[in-house]
């Protein structure tokens, strides 16, 4: 709890914590973090895209099964949205350090290497995306995104190089699926369902797909006392009549989230009519053909509303992650951890993104969640107890047992 207090000093805004991918305050976060890790006994290097990696060798000796020679992976990340909590992903990454630091303390060693990773982005606040870091590492970044540019533009490129990286060598980020053994994530929920309850974990069964999209209204700058106003060709009203239309898209689709959360209008003058907005998207669904449908609903719903305004409008998928579901074998062993501190066990679904959404492509994965304080996050509020915190690290250090046991067995669908 001290560390996740510490760790929200190191922000890029005076005031409040805005921690994006490739800061001085992330790269200062990650130098903290890796001292943490080398204490705990583990060996720590970053990647080419800048993801920091603690890794805590397996037993010597000669491995025995498969599992010997594979690498078990714990972590989340370490950006944050503008004007964070500070828990949504830091928890993770400290919970799986904790992990670490019990085996090292005990002068225990697994059959397989363990690793915490400390995604270097996740919420993709910078280059309007998500999941940079893992999905370079899981090897799903679109080499086409190392040219999208940042507010002040500056490209993915040069922020991977200004970091420390190496853009040309984001292909060898990969890690090779069949030296993995497995991947789990501690996340707060960031919903109200836990707290509801009366439980201080949960387990996820998936987690929503969701569409990021970059929208652009273009009309006609004008002088706001001279331009009549039928013949106006007003961008922000154009654009203030979708926003409308995204929320009663998504209230009208059970299930459904869509979120305008950031709004530009240019050039940005009291007395000047709007000639050009930008704005955000954000469409979720746990189903992806619902998402695909409102999405295209969306779509088509904007051009109607450029076409009655004569306002142009400019429609760019920025990201796209379908839902993914956790893996079986894994989630059930997580659930079997999760019983054995005398919790009920209760399987929820996740509406926020998560790094193992991407590593999926590569590896089996599961997920806890923590209860949070009302459910708030994405907000300087979010807070979690002491006490619910100690019965994730509980639950994390039988899971890693019972992964141990497995795969000192040989046997089991973890072990193939
Ligand atoms: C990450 O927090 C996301 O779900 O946007
Ligand atoms: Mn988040
Ligand atoms: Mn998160």
């Amino acid at each position: 709890m001290e560390r996740c207090d510490l760790l929200a000093r190191y922000s890029a805004e005076a005031g409040r914590l805005t921690r994006p991918y490739g800061t001085a305050a992330l790269r200062a976060a990650q130098e903290t973090v890796a001292g943490w890790m080398r204490d705990a006994g583990m060996t720590v290097r970053r990647d080419a895209i800048g993801n920091l990696i603690g890794r805590y060798a397996a037993e010597n000796g000669r491995p025995q099964t498969a599992a010997q020679t594979r690498t078990f992976l714990l972590g989340s990340h370490l950006d944050t949205v503008r004007d964070a909590g500070k828990y949504d992903g830091m928890l993770g990454v400290l919970v799986a350090i904790a992990c670490v630091e019990r085996l090292h303390e005990r002068g225990e060693r697994l059959p397989f290497a363990t690793e915490v990773v400390a995604f270097a982005d996740e919420e993709g606040l910078r280059f309007h995306t998500a999941y940079l870091g893992s999905a370079a590492f899981a090897g799903t970044l679109d080499p086409a995104t190392l040219a999208a540019r940042d507010d002040a533009g500056i490209t993915l490129a040069e922020a991977v190089r200004a970091f420390g990286g190496d853009p040309t060598a984001i292909a060898g980020d990969r890690r090779d699926p069949g030296d993995l053994l497995g991947y789990c994530e501690v996340h707060i929920e960031q919903g109200p369902i836990l707290e509801t309850l009366g439980l201080p974990v949960g387990v996820v069964a998936a987690i929503a797909g969701q569409t990021r999209i970059a929208v652009q209204f273009s009309g006609e700058a004008g002088h706001a006392g001279t331009v009549p106003m039928a013949l106006r060709r007003d961008a922000l009203c154009a654009a203030s009549a979708f926003v409308l239309a995204v929320e009663a898209a998504a209230r009208s689709r059970d299930g459904t989230v869509a979120t305008v959360g950031q709004i530009t209008a240019e050039p940005g003058a009291g007395n000047v009519v709007p000639g050009r907005v930008r704005l955000s998207l954000d469409v979720r669904h746990i189903e992806d053909t619902v998402r695909a449908a409102v999405c295209r609903q969306l779509r088509a719903r904007a051009e109607r509303i450029g076409t009655a305004r004569r306002v142009a409008v400019d429609w760019q998928v920025v990201a796209e992650a379908d839902a993914m579901a956790c893996d079986a074998d894994l989630t059930g062993v997580l659930a079997g951890a999760v019983a054995q501190t005398g919790w009920p066990v209760h399987r929820l679904a996740s509406g926020a993104g998560h790094d193992a959404v991407e590593l999926s492509a590569i590896v089996p994965g599961a997920m806890l969640f923590v209860r949070c304080a009302g459910g708030v996050s994405h907000n300087p509020a979010e807070a979690v107890t002491t006490a619910d915190v100690a019965v994730a690290i509980e639950v994390m250090d039988r899971f890693i047992a019972l992964i141990a046991t497995s795969a000192t067995a040989g046997t089991g669908q973890l072990d193939a």
